[in-house]
């Protein structure tokens, strides 16, 4: 199979083009023929070597854990799906070794879920990773409720996106931050309120629009931006952060780092959110598998609005 792959870490120039063996199919899991492959920035991080201490590796190493495909063959005892289901994925497995940069991935059937009927291939790809942490941040770390209020720092990117239109189905008030350039697009995923991180002084201007608070701050981008906007959570509200640790953070603020997980019963509720139309995925650029290259230095500038997407 063509598959974009690297033996070693590095910048771009390590990636490489050429055909790899479709992996053996085993026990309880299926191979999926790859439709669309969402890239994500941790593809980029985990090029570079910065997460080989947290998770083990294999070279050479086909990058990319976001899918949508067809089931093409399965393994023997896997039966949950069928060959010829449409299906997406978050396909992370416990060694990095074989992702989604590819013709095809072989995965535990566990892993996939039925992709939304309403979405092309290329929409489906960008839910997994991003949807899935968004879901386990706001709906569980954070425990979102109607009515409640969040805080979403980047939210006009990948995760942020779903973290808008997640928080807005369960009913919640949404205020997100970005530069000023994406505050319309914000609003038309469903924010309540916009603020540009370049220009304004957060906290004063949450504040403004909710003087008790907010529930949540759901933070997609850390740095100057986090730290401008603590003043805005009322106390008894809850930081959840993807980036920050606990750096640099008040020991009395209630505080969680989430670091998403594959959970396929979530991927298929975030599907029936998407066929009720609640969860959209704007597309803003697609790439060949052969012009990956340029899919990494878009994701690496952190200024990607929605998603981007290689195919096969
Ligand atoms: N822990 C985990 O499990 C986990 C999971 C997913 C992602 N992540 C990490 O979370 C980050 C966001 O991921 P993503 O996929 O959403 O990235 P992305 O698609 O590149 O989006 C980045 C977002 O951050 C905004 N942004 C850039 N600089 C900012 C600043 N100084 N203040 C506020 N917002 C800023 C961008 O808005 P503008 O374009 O308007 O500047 C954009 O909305 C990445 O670093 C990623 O590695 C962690």
């Amino acid at each position: 199979m063509q598959a974009i792959y690297y033996e070693q870490f590095g910048g771009v120039e390590v990636l490489k083009t050429g055909q790899l063996d479709i992996p053996e199919v085993k026990e309880g899991e299926v191979l999926v023929k790859i439709k669309s492959a969402a890239i994500n920035p941790v593809d980029a991080s985990v090029r570079l070597g910065l997460l080989k201490t947290f998770l083990p590796y294999q070279f050479p190493v086909i990058p990319g854990w976001d899918v949508a495909g067809v089931v093409e063959e399965r393994g023997f005892s896997a039966r949950r799906f069928k060959a010829g289901d449409e299906v997406y994925a978050y396909a992370r497995r416990p060694v990095v070794h074989f992702g989604t940069f590819a013709e095809y991935i072989v995965l535990p059937e566990s892993y996939l879920a039925l992709k939304p009927i309403n979405l092309s291939f290329e929409e489906a790809s960008g839910i997994p990773l991003v949807g899935l942490t968004a879901y386990q941040c706001l709906y569980v770390a954070g425990n979102l409720q109607e009515g409640q209020t969040v805080l979403i720092l980047g939210a006009s990117g990948g995760v942020g996106t779903m973290g808008i239109q997640l928080a807005k189905a369960k009913g919640a008030r949404v205020i997100g931050v970005a530069s000023e350039k994406n505050n319309a697009y914000m609003k038309t995923l469903g924010a309540d309120g916009t603020l540009d991180y370049k220009g304004e002084n957060i906290s004063e201007t949450v504040k403004k629009m909710v003087p008790g608070g907010v529930d949540l701050i759901f933070d997609c981008a850390s740095g100057e931006t986090l730290q401008q906007s603590l003043k805005a959570l009322k106390p008894s509200g809850k930081l959840v952060s993807i980036l920050n640790h606990g750096e640099n953070l008040d020991k009395n603020i209630n505080f969680q780092y989430v670091f998403v997980e594959p959970d396929a019963t979530q991927l298929t509720h975030m599907s029936q959110l998407a066929d009720e139309g609640k969860l959209k995925v704007h597309v803003s650029r697609q790439y060949r598998l052969d012009n990956a290259v340029e899919a990494f230095e878009q994701i690496e500038t952190h200024h990607t609005t929605g998603k981007i997407v290689i195919i096969p």
